[in-house]
């Protein structure tokens, strides 16, 4: 087992709520599978994918274009995401040329510019907001050193990005991401201001990925104004500084977000899936939709949220055993079913 992963809040986590059920957790591959067992049942967990979703629902929500062109087709509304396959990949009929052209045109349809992305999982790799064509040629370059596949999308500024874990039809578990903050003094260059910030309170995110982020959006020798407060970066990711704020997804004024990530689950037909959904000045979109249920840095920086991940995890383990169980029996009816002993994969 990798250090990392036996040292994570979520995997502690989650071996109490297995030991607390009589199940053993077995890593392999470095703690990348987990495999699970309990009276002689056994059930595979790979990556934090805990293998309660069909086939096809996975490979939809791994895929951003399909994702998003399964979404519009079904009226929720999201983040348009275009695909673009890389130059070799012409065995499939898609030519450099036609994939080029297309982004440029994808481009140009965008004045306030657009990311670039791996069209897979990034974990926040290769993301880029591009705003010329040169930057466009460079984005698209570095993701296809890594990917045969890079989406485009428009870019949206983002004034919150709310998480919202959806498990059988409901929201489970919500909270908020917002980019850091901080506040000029007059003086102070926004360089300046980010480094003391992360040398006091972002101990824990890379100065690097903070300082990268910001140069996309303002440059780091301005000097806001005394009390001015600036937006750190663009991306909503932990490892970019991004702040979690816990949620009551009961409160009933954030109803529209809560319904548009069960109706963007139920499109998609997933069982389990942390649904993003961005408010741009209250309009609100899904920019993704992702499998694997991460909480490493969430419970890190809000241990507050333990309670809530320990009732999922327990409520996903328990249907992860019942899908199993109903399989060896030979009673699943999921359509995503195989074969094996592990659930829909
Ligand atoms: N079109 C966009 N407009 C504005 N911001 C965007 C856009 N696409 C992505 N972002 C920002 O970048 C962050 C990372 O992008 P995204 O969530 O698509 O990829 P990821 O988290 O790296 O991928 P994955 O979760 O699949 O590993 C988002 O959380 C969001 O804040
Ligand atoms: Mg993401």
């Amino acid at each position: 087992m990798s250090d990392a992963v036996a040292v994570s809040a979520a995997y502690r986590l989650f071996s109490e709520v297995c030991r607390t059920r009589q199940i053993d957790i077995k890593p392999l591959c470095g703690g990348r599978v987990l495999v699970l067992s309990k009276r002689g049942i056994t059930a595979n967990v790979y990556g934090w994918d805990f293998g309660v979703n069909s086939a096809t629902a996975l490979l939809v929500c791994r895929n951003k274009a399909a994702c998003s062109a399964l979404l519009q087709d079904r009226g929720i509304p999201c983040v348009p995401h275009e695909v673009f396959y890389r130059p070799d990949r012409e065995v499939f009929g898609f030519v450099y040329d036609a994939s080029w052209s297309r982004m440029i045109e994808f481009f140009g349809a965008h004045p306030a510019g657009v990311v670039c992305k791996p069209n897979d999982l990034s974990r926040g790799i290769g993301v880029r907001r591009v705003s010329s064509v040169p930057q466009l040629e460079k984005a698209a370059y570095e993701v296809f050193r890594f990917s045969r596949e890079l989406s485009l999308s428009p870019f949206v500024s983002i004034d919150a990005e709310y998480r919202v874990v959806v498990f059988n039809g409901r929201c489970r578990l919500m909270y908020v991401k917002r980019l850091p903050v901080v506040m000029g003094d007059g003086a102070s260059m926004l360089g300046e201001l980010i480094a003391a910030a992360h040398d006091q309170e972002w101990t824990d995110v890379p100065l690097g990925g903070l300082l990268e982020d910001v140069e996309q959006t303002r440059r780091i020798t301005y000097v806001p104004a005394r009390d001015e407060l600036v937006r750190v970066g663009w991306r909503h990711n932990f490892t970019h500084g991004a702040r979690a704020e816990l949620l009551d997804a009961a409160s009933p004024e954030l109803r529209q977000i809560v319904d548009m990530a069960e109706g963007a689950a139920r499109a998609l037909g997933v069982v389990l899936a942390a649904v993003d959904v961005v408010n741009n000045a209250g309009n609100y979109h899904v920019l993704e939709v992702n499998t694997g249920i991460l909480t490493t840095h969430l419970l890190q920086q809000l241990p507050s949220a333990r309670p809530i991940v320990k009732e999922l995890f327990g409520a996903v383990v328990e249907h992860l055993f019942e899908l199993v169980e109903a399989s060896e029996r030979g009673s699943y009816g999921h359509g995503g079913l195989t074969g094996g002993t592990n659930g829909a994969q």
